[in-house]
């Protein structure tokens, strides 16, 4: 049984695939390899480990050759994965769900405090010399405690956010979603309403859906125009989830006060003109980025290969959305 790992991950899950003597190739690039580099790479493997910037289409999986079993996709997302092509040729599709949540929560949460108390902007203004003793109206942003935050996908990484926000910042939950969920509902009396009135509502609007057809540019210039001129909008999903420019639109307005994303509509470019705004906290797809979580997530995509390859059903199957 041979695998390949398109680019050098942490060694806990090397270790165990080395312990079930799975014998893998790791790409030794410090880069993504090209559209052809990976069908040469591939050709003849059983597993295929990728990351989500690797875009596992039918051509490679066909590169592979039939005799290809599992694309272990390093991320909680798949959306760079064609889950239909892959069920279609009996090739299993995994992610690494739950070992991530904590930390994609703690990122979006340091997001909505440093978008909202402008802390990025506050350090480059210090830095700069400008300080020149304390003010009354130096630098004010929105109080956070207390406040609504609206969550647009109440799975797991969404509501790991709304237990922070509830729990320890006593805010009100808002949320919407394909359906309700009671989980959250009795622990934190969060409400499920329309997409509208968690816009019209929200004091913090944060993203947690899948990148799908039907959640492309789901916040674009119609919804930043419902949301308060203080709201403060946080993306740790998928990029494309927001028109980057009708965001860059409402960040000049004043639409919304303000910004903190963390995924970009077409990374690793970003909408020119975003990096100018004062306004905006932009991480560069870093909100996984733990040394726990990363070796965690390693140790996951090593066990989905081997339940697959064990002709096992792996534990985290994924599905046709
Ligand atoms: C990161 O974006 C992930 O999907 O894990
Ligand atoms: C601020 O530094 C205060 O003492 O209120």
């Amino acid at each position: 049984m041979k695998v390949f790992i398109t680019r050098k991950i942490p060694n806990r899950g090397l270790e165990l695939l080395t312990q079930n003597k799975i014998d893998f190739e790791m790409s030794e690039l410090d880069r993504p390899l090209t559209p052809d580099e990976l069908k040469a790479k591939v050709a003849g493997v059983d597993g295929i480990l990728s990351q989500l910037v690797d875009k596992i289409t039918a051509e490679v999986m066909d590169a592979a050759g039939k005799q290809l079993k599992v694309v272990a996709n390093y991320a909680v997302g798949f959306d760079n994965v064609s889950v239909k092509d892959a069920t279609n040729r009996h090739i299993l599709v995994t992610n690494t769900p739950d070992v991530l949540t904590d930390s994609v929560a703690d990122h979006a949460f340091a997001l909505m405090m440093a978008a909202a108390r402008r802390v990025v902007e506050s350090d480059r203004f210090s830095r700069a010399g400008k300080y020149q003793g304390w003010q009354p109206f130096l630098l004010l942003g929105q109080e956070v405690y207390g406040k609504t935050l609206g969550i647009i996908g109440s799975g797991r990484i969404g509501s790991a956010l709304a237990m922070r926000a509830a729990k320890g910042f006593n805010m009100k939950v808002l949320y919407h979603d394909q359906k309700p969920n009671e989980n959250l509902e009795n622990e934190i009396g969060a409400k499920f309403v329309t997409k509208e009135e968690l816009l019209k509502n929200s004091d913090f609007v944060s993203l947690h859906v899948p990148l799908l057809p039907e959640t492309k540019h789901l916040i674009s210039t119609h919804e930043f125009e419902m949301m308060k001129k203080t709201a403060v909008l946080v993306n740790t999903a998928r990029g494309p989830v927001v028109d980057e420019q009708a965001l860059l639109k409402a960040l000049r307005n004043g639409d919304i006060f303000a910004a903190g994303i963390d995924v970009w509509e077409n990374e690793p470019k970003l909408t020119p003109g975003l990096e100018d705004l004062e306004n905006i906290v932009i991480t560069p797809h870093t909100a996984s980025a733990t040394v726990e979580t990363r070796e965690n997530m390693s140790l996951v995509a090593a066990q989905n290969i081997i339940a697959a390859l064990k002709g096992e059903t792996p534990p985290n199957l994924v599905k046709i959305q």
